[in-house]
């Protein structure tokens, strides 16, 4: 940046709501604005764009965001009394499903994009800023360009572990969510654009990436011979690149596990062995009225060929209670699959009808206090399997790839391969190593551990030998 435009830059406040695609994209909106002269800050008072990066997968998104949007409108007045101006944005899901009926709601907005239109926020900044533009700028649509043709390739902050979105959208339409309405098709990044960007944050100390799409195992992405690849042969690939020890992936749907991808969880060393494989049910009745595509069993057979592909796999899940028609038989067949999975971690859900999704028209909406109690009882089961897969780490050893300063002096935070915090003692310039690390104590949501090795290159396994040797 030359002086010059530094004395021009503009402070930029991102909120964002929901899943890791919309950090990623929030990430990426801060990259396009960058050149503008925009610098991130962590509020939004003083800052003259304020962007709304919003959710809209389960109830109350629209009213949450309309009531954010109320108290970014004090401080926008706030600035104009002051001679000042603040730009207001609202982008992702809600954005998509709101459109122009946010402008009218809430006419102090001034832009409103969805997921797929933000690398033309340049456009849209200049537009609003033109002399005598009134009114607020909308851009919702699917545009046959592809964002990532129209944006540099990601640059990574100083993170040791990195986003890099490969695919987006979803075709499978499962009847209770927004998903394909907002996300729109489903589409995969080429495999050269994928590389690019992998290469640029490793080169930039990035060691481990989550690649992020809504449906991140569909992925049919075009190498440089005009072939489809899918997911298992772009970890392959990726993996081939020096210095990237990790990659994670989320989220995965169980009908796009296929062959090449087990195999890959096998044979990749540098795949790790945690992995979010949402179900919703174990009910075949309530698979089957969420369009599913799969029964419980054949969930079964995926999760024991993935095992028997990478025995220390480990899963999480995602559920949800009171799905319309769902019956205690039902929601006790969601329990039992639980138990016989046993996961190291999940989220769930109370369903919540999205408006225009199938399932929001169906007879038989579950009452709140059932919805309420279900949750509760299935809480307590993911709860206990967590306790218990955290207890079961405490006297083994891992290795720990070090992220971050710990909250004391001295003390390093990491991740397992499991993807279990671990806090250690270790000095503060090993940030990006690899650790062995022994784990000596187990809290609720993190562990704690001990340094063996510091050396990157030798394996728990090596490790192991060594001691017993
Ligand atoms: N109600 C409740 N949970 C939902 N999810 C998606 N749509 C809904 C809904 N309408 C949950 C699913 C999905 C996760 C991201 O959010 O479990 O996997
Ligand atoms: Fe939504 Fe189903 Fe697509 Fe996942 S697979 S994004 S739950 S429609």
């Amino acid at each position: 940046m030359t002086d010059g435009s530094r004395s021009l830059a503009r402070k930029l406040f991102i909120k964002t709501y929901g899943c890791q695609m919309n950090v990623y994209d929030s990430a990426r909106m801060a990259e396009v604005l960058a050149p503008l002269g925009y610098v991130p800050g962590d509020s939004p008072k003083d800052a003259d764009m304020v962007i709304l990066n919003t959710c809209h997968i389960r109830e109350k998104a629209s009213e949450k965001v309309y009531s954010e949007l109320g108290r970014m409108r004090v401080i926008k007045e706030a600035r104009a009394e002051e001679g000042g101006r603040m730009v207001i944005a609202v982008a992702g899901c809600v954005a998509q499903a709101e459109g122009e009926e946010m402008l009218r709601r809430a006419p102090f907005v001034d832009m409103v994009l969805g997921p797929q239109t933000y690398h033309r926020l340049p456009e849209m900044v200049a537009r609003v800023h033109r002399a005598g533009h009134e009114g607020g700028v909308l851009d919702t649509d699917f545009p046959v360009e592809s964002k990532f043709d129209h944006m540099p390739a990601a640059r990574s902050g100083s993170a040791v572990s990195a986003f890099l979105s490969i695919q987006e959208g979803c075709d499978k339409f499962c009847t209770f969510c927004v998903v394909p309405y907002t996300r729109g098709a489903e589409y995969s990044r080429p495999v050269a654009q994928v590389m690019d960007e992998a290469r640029s944050l490793v080169a930039g100390g990035v060691r481990e990436l989550t690649l992020l799409g809504q449906n991140v195992n569909a992925y049919h992405g075009l190498d440089a011979d005009g072939r489809e690849i899918g997911l298992g042969a772009l970890a392959r690939q990726l993996a081939q690149i020096d210095s990237l020890a990790r990659i994670r992936y989320t989220t995965s749907h169980p009908r796009d596990v296929n062959a090449e991808l087990i195999a890959a969880h096998g044979e990749v060393r540098e795949l790790m062995p945690y992995l979010h494989l949402p179900v919703q049910s174990g009910s075949d009745r309530i698979l089957e009225a969420m369009n599913r595509g799969h029964d419980a069993a054949r969930y079964l057979r995926i999760v024991e060929d993935l095992r028997a592909a990478r025995p220390d796999l480990a899963l999480s899940c995602d559920f949800i209670v009171g799905f319309p028609g769902e019956t205690e038989a039902d929601f006790e067949a969601t329990l039992d699959l639980v138990r016989t999975v046993g996961y190291a971690h999940s989220y769930t859900f109370k369903y919540s009808a999205r408006p225009g999704t199938p399932a929001a028209a169906l007879p038989g909406q579950v009452a709140e206090e059932v919805k309420d109690e279900r949750l509760a009882r299935l809480q307590d089961l993911i709860n206990e399997q967590q306790a218990a897969f955290n207890a079961a780490s405490v006297g083994t050893s891992c290795e720990v790839l070090f992220e971050r300063a710990g909250r004391h002096p001295g003390q390093l935070v990491g991740r397992s391969p499991h993807n279990q915090a671990v806090h250690v003692d270790a000095p503060r310039h090993t940030i990006g190593d690899i650790a062995v690390v022994i784990i000596e104590t187990c809290k609720p949501h993190s562990l704690e551990g001990r340094l063996l090795d510091r050396d990157a290159s030798k394996s728990v396994a090596a490790e192991e030998k060594r001691l017993s040797a």
